[in-house]
């Protein structure tokens, strides 16, 4: 047995609960994980509060018992099953899952969703890595950055943001990152152009690169579609992957995770961070047992980085 996060009705942070659960033993081409880190993602709240429950119902809607939450994790490799190769118990691993049950102390999974952990990324990165770093390459690439372009960020504090801005950075792209004012040196040490997002911001941006803007890549919403289309940004080079209602009235792109190779992709952010070529930084951590406020955190949308639950000790 070990315990789980769960939830067996819709609702707010309140419904989360720390609940005792049988660990599955690894079927034919499954890996066991004992779960170290396990990332939070805002996605994860709308699931859990049923305003995605056409796309994703939970589990109990069909009388299946209380729903998990977690795409995000790396942990330890406890146990393999049969027809398993690269793979041994003590690997340490980064994760990546589709069922909604990544914040657990211990995790069944297909052996391919786990890639092997460079030993200089913390755990606190490595099990905060899988939805954004996706969804970051996913944006960067959906705009097709060339070198010497001059590309906008807006959002670039938040997880996928601090990543996508790198990303354009070390593709050879001018980034200009929208963010408050706390953020700005750290947004100016990895080499972008900060400036404070909200009114005027248009002005801003046309002020610090007068000789336009070529790609714009949208990790908040919130009239940032609106914002690139005023300052001349052809649509195809406008992606946002948080403003569905922009996306589909201006014909502007929306590629999000689900558009890049996961595992591929997890390999090169791995090989990048632990170069000390990227950072993820990570905002704030929680117990396990604290899952209620790392969610309450989360939701105040604000800070650099990563919100993370600490699950267990890596060096256990
Ligand atoms: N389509 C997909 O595949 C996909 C995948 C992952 C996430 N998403 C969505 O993408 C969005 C970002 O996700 P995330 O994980 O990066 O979120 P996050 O880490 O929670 O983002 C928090 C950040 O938002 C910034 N922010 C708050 N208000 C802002 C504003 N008005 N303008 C610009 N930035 C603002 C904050 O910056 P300051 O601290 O500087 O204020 C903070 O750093 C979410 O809506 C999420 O649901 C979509």
């Amino acid at each position: 047995m070990s315990r789980a996060v769960k939830f067996s009705r819709y609702g707010g942070a309140e419904v989360l609960e720390i609940l005792e659960v049988d660990d599955r033993p690894p079927a034919q081409g499954e890996v066991r994980v004992r779960v170290v880190t396990a990332g939070l993602n805002p996605g994860e709240i709308a699931i859990r509060e049923g305003a995605l429950r056409t796309v994703y119902p939970a589990r109990f809607e069909g009388g299946e018992g209380p729903e998990g939450q977690g795409s995000d994790f790396a942990g330890v490799i406890v146990e393999v099953g049969d027809r398993v190769d690269g793979v041994s118990v003590g690997d340490e691993v980064i994760g990546f899952s589709d069922g909604r049950n990544a914040q657990a102390e211990s995790i069944t999974i297909a052996a391919d969703r786990v890639i092997p952990k460079p030993h200089s990324v913390s755990w606190e990165v490595a099990g905060a890595l899988f939805v954004v770093g996706t969804t970051a390459r996913a944006s960067v690439d959906s705009v097709r950055i060339r070198r010497g372009d001059t590309v906008v960020v807006a959002g670039a504090a938040g997880g996928v943001g601090v990543l996508a801005t790198q990303l354009a950075v070390l593709g050879g792209a001018a980034v200009v990152a929208t963010a408050s004012k706390e953020n700005h040196a750290f947004l100016e040490s990895v080499g972008a152009i900060p400036v404070e997002y909200g009114k005027g911001l248009v002005d801003r941006i046309r002020r610090i690169v007068p000789d336009g803007v070529d790609a714009f890549i949208d990790a908040h919403g919130e009239g940032n579609v609106e914002a690139a289309i005023a300052l001349g940004v052809d649509r195809d080079r406008i992606n946002t992957i948080a403003d569905f209602a922009a996306r589909k009235k201006y014909g502007v792109r929306g590629d999000g995770m689900s558009t890049v190779a996961p595992r591929e992709a997890l390999i090169e952010l791995g090989r990048l961070l632990a170069n000390g070529e990227l950072q993820l930084p990570i905002a704030a951590t929680f117990p396990l047992d604290q899952v209620r406020a790392a969610y309450e955190r989360l939701g105040q949308r604000h800070g650099l980085g990563k919100v993370v639950l600490e699950v267990a000790n890596g060096r256990d």
